[in-house]
């Protein structure tokens, strides 16, 4: 796909390049003002592309991930006699990805999958093994995409049209491969003339909402407008908001979900006005492993992103001290309803998460 267009929604996020074996990301960190591609192969073009967020958003770093140890496991088992010789160096590279962003879980999810893949063909000829870590990583990606849509289409269910939409972040079209989680109902609702006015938080200090959610609406044709964090309350209680779609980076097992950090001071005054809050997970996200929102690691970011990123000059003095977590935890009981693609599940999170997970264990074996 070209970029020729300036329009992100006519370019995959993140692509295989099966000609040249090399990952095709947008490079996110030039959104909105250039829209460009950039092409990675070595481990560490793929670490920093994550850690800068040139890729961000949970599922998207899961399926570059999955992408990137693909590529690493083709140079590992050029160089590898053996199994024994292959999969020691295959690990490595494993954690070494793994350690590029610690909240979302899709990313050691992403390379969880491709390592039993490669211990269940452990007997097999090298080159078999990189290829069914190949079709895995395709598979990831699809998997992506096709979640992506049921969000939308149980999303909808939830909204009118006419509605008033608020998103946090971006859960989007470029926090994933195709449609997004948080914006998939909005596209759907968008072919189906649902007419929604949607509101973006700008989401600091990142800005991935007035960056990447606002150019993605926008270029698909979709009534936007980007507000300051701080400006929610006071659209909810003039009325304008019918419900919040958010997307997640990790939910616990008790519904405590990790997305990006302001998400829970929005879901507070969300149940202050009485407005739905709907988290939009792929089950991807869920973390069965984690029981409550506590166990959840939060990353720290550079404080420069706070007093320096996107000013023309320093906006605090030097050697202030900066609070910068990338993430926080909303609180189970302000989530009105967890939307993934094997249904909507809704409190207790503990017995219909669970329930989820065993729906899809169960279509996973049909
Ligand atoms: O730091 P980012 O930009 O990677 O954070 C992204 C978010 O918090 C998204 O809302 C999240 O990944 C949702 S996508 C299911």
């Amino acid at each position: 796909m070209s970029t020729e267009t300036g329009n992100v929604m006519d370019i995959d996020t993140v692509a295989l390049d099966e000609k040249t074996n090399e990952v095709v990301i947008i490079d996110q960190t030039l959104l909105p003002g250039e829209v460009k591609t950039i092409r990675l192969t070595s481990q560490k073009q793929i670490w920093d592309a994550i850690y800068t967020l040139q890729v961000r958003g949970a599922p998207a770093i899961g399926v570059t991930a999955g992408f990137g140890i693909y590529l690493a496991a083709r140079e590992i088992a050029a160089r590898s006699s053996s199994f024994d010789d292959f999969y020691p160096e295959f690990v490595k590279a494993k954690e070494y990805l793994d350690s590029s962003r610690p909240t979302a879980v899709n990313l050691s999810w992403a390379l969880n999958q491709m390592d039993r893949v490669a211990k269940a063909c452990s007997s097999r000829p090298l080159p078999e093994i990189v290829e069914a870590l190949h079709q895995e990583a395709i598979r990831i990606r699809d998997e992506d995409v096709n979640a992506c849509h049921k969000l939308g289409e149980y999303g909808l269910t939830l909204v009118k049209p006419g509605d008033g939409l608020l998103t946090h972040c971006n859960a989007g079209k470029l926090a994933a491969t195709r449609y997004g989680m948080a914006t998939a109902p909005m596209y759907l609702g968008q072919e189906k003339g649902y007419h929604f006015h949607v509101y973006c938080d700008e989401t600091r200090p990142v800005l991935q909402g007035a960056r990447l959610t606002a150019k993605e609406l926008m270029d698909s044709g979709i009534d936007t407008t980007v507000i300051c964090d701080n400006m929610v309350s006071s659209l909810m209680k003039q009325g304008k908001i019918q419900a919040v779609f958010v997307g997640c980076d990790r939910v616990a097992a008790n519904g405590d979900t990790a997305n990006k950090i302001g998400t829970s001071g929005v879901a507070i005054i969300a149940k202050y006005y009485g407005v739905p809050m709907y988290i939009m997970a792929p089950t991807s996200t869920i973390d069965m492993n984690t029981e409550t929102g506590s166990g959840i690691r939060i990353e720290q970011r550079d404080p420069d992103e706070v007093t320096e990123m996107w000013y023309k000059q320093r906006m605090a003095p030097e050697g202030v001290g900066v609070y910068n977590p990338a993430f926080d935890v909303t609180d189970h009981d302000l989530i009105t309803a967890i939307v993934t693609e094997y249904g909507i599940a809704r409190a207790p999170y503990t017995e219909s998460l669970k329930k989820i997970m065993e729906i899809k264990a169960a279509s996973q074996q049909d």
